[in-house]
């Protein structure tokens, strides 16, 4: 189905519209809506269309994509160990992945603005109480009382507010000293108390630090631009309403732009060919990704490529696969046959969250580090048997120290879940279980000779 009406940032009000909330007060709704909408975008258009080069560079097996953050940022986790925290380990663990891949990895975070959620439900009962069904703070609060549950529009400006802040520490970080390739030893390692993951690490920087010191004798300059690196934010654009009133048009170039963040993506369940999101998203200029779970259909995912991606230009769309370690191989081939049929290029990413989330005896949400790891490896794999190229990966993480997920170097059990569990929504990879991760991520590709470039 081709989409030929006119498109305008607000034409997805015809549709169908999941996962919205109920906002009692349609007024101050629309003044919030104006409100930011008159206010300085976050993101710039140029921003916006270099990650859409490079991503095409992935897709093509030239770059590998590394996106990854929170299930749910919170406003009240918006301080700056929090953003310098995440922000390190995202960086540390993209210069394995170049050590190891020995390509340009692109950093994306689930950052700046990754404060709502789809939920199963549209309302909560407790106790024969009913109450609307937390949203993200985007939306509405999480504790249990009308008060906080019922949406209030005006989070969408504090939201707006947190995503500036948070964009502007991670700017000035990343264009500073913190993230000078010089000094990866500013980056120190917190948090790891295994010895051979730690030494391991410092083996790695240590040969960055002399390929960077040979390079600059033999040509005898200074590699000044390695005094910044790249760092581009993305979130799932579910609330409608919050993405629309960032969409604006630039000066000298033609179109849209969501310039909330410069990577907007559509979760599955609002993912309806006929939809809402699916009608916002066609219009706009970004780079943008659909997640794919085990239900979608060669008709379906025909369907999204093209109403989405009918020009077929380089890095316009992503596919974040999220299967399940069990369903890879017998998933995977027939949506990679759907793309190759419907003629269109895409870059492949993997979650290897999202399908492998289980519940403990004692009704704890985790993740086993071990189906992760072997849904990321069985993605490469069926990848290579069918001479496609995975060409990013996407996880839940933080850089601190929590325990939310099992398994990892360091054994954590059931039991180590109920120390430090911090997430409200899903779990994710502590800092030490990234690191590791990021490790046998790029061990295995070297070990498989991936296009060493
Ligand atoms: C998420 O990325 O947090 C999420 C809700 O994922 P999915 O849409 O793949 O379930
Ligand atoms: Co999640």
């Amino acid at each position: 189905m081709q989409h030929s009406d006119p498109w305008s940032p607000t034409s997805w009000q015809a549709k169908q519209a999941l996962q919205q909330p109920v906002y009692p007060d349609a007024k101050e709704t629309d003044r919030v809506v104006s409100e930011i909408a008159a206010l300085p975008p976050l993101v710039t258009s140029w921003e916006v269309e270099s990650l859409r080069d490079q991503l095409a560079k992935a897709a093509a097996g030239e770059a590998f994509l590394l996106q990854g953050g929170d299930c749910a940022e919170s406003f009240d986790e918006c301080d700056s160990d929090n953003i310098a925290s995440k922000l390190k380990i995202l960086l540390q663990m993209s210069l394995i992945l170049v050590h190891g891949t020995r390509t340009r990895v692109i950093r994306v975070g689930r950052m700046a603005g990754q404060y709502a959620k789809p939920r199963s439900s549209d309302s909560e009962s407790r106790d024969g109480v009913t109450l609307p069904s937390y949203r993200g703070d985007l939306v509405n609060r999480i504790g249990f009382t009308s008060d906080e549950r019922i949406p209030d529009p005006r989070l969408m400006l504090r939201g707006y507010e947190r995503a500036a802040l948070t964009l502007n520490f991670v700017r000035a970080l990343a264009d500073g000293g913190f993230a000078d390739l010089h000094h990866p030893e500013y980056w120190k390692l917190d948090f790891i108390r295994h010895a051979k993951l730690a030494s391991d690490y410092e083996r790695i920087v240590d040969g960055i630090q002399e390929s960077i010191r040979f390079m600059e004798a033999v040509a005898d300059i200074r590699l000044g631009n390695l005094g910044r690196v790249d760092f581009y934010t993305s979130h799932e654009g579910l609330s409608l309403l919050y993405e629309q009133a960032q969409t604006r048009k630039v000066p000298r170039r033609e179109g849209w732009y969501n310039l909330s963040t410069h990577m907007p993506w559509i979760g599955m369940r609002t993912a309806q060919v006929d939809g809402a999101h699916i009608e916002y998203f066609r219009g706009i200029n970004n780079p943008i990704a659909i997640k794919i779970g085990p239900g979608m259909t060669p008709e379906w995912l025909t369907g999204l490529l093209e109403t989405l991606h009918p020009n077929n230009e380089p890095g316009r769309l992503s596919l974040i696969v999220r299967l399940g370690a069990g369903n890879v191989e017998g998933k995977l081939p027939e949506f990679v046959e759907t793309v190759r049929k419907a003629k269109r290029d895409v870059l492949w990413i993997c979650d290897p969250m999202h399908g492998n989330t289980e519940t403990t005896g004692d009704g704890i949400k985790t993740r086993n580090f071990d189906n992760i790891l072997s849904e990321l490896k069985s993605s490469f794999e069926v990848h290579r048997q069918l001479g496609s190229h995975l060409g990013g990966v996407h996880f839940e993480m933080t850089g601190e120290d929590v325990t939310e997920c099992i398994g990892g170097a360091r054994g954590l059990t059931a039991d180590d879940l109920k120390r430090d569990y911090r997430s409200q929504v899903d779990p994710r990879l502590n800092y030490e279980q990234a690191l590791e991760m990021s490790m046998l991520i790029a061990g295995y590709l070297r070990g498989n000779g991936h296009d060493a470039r």
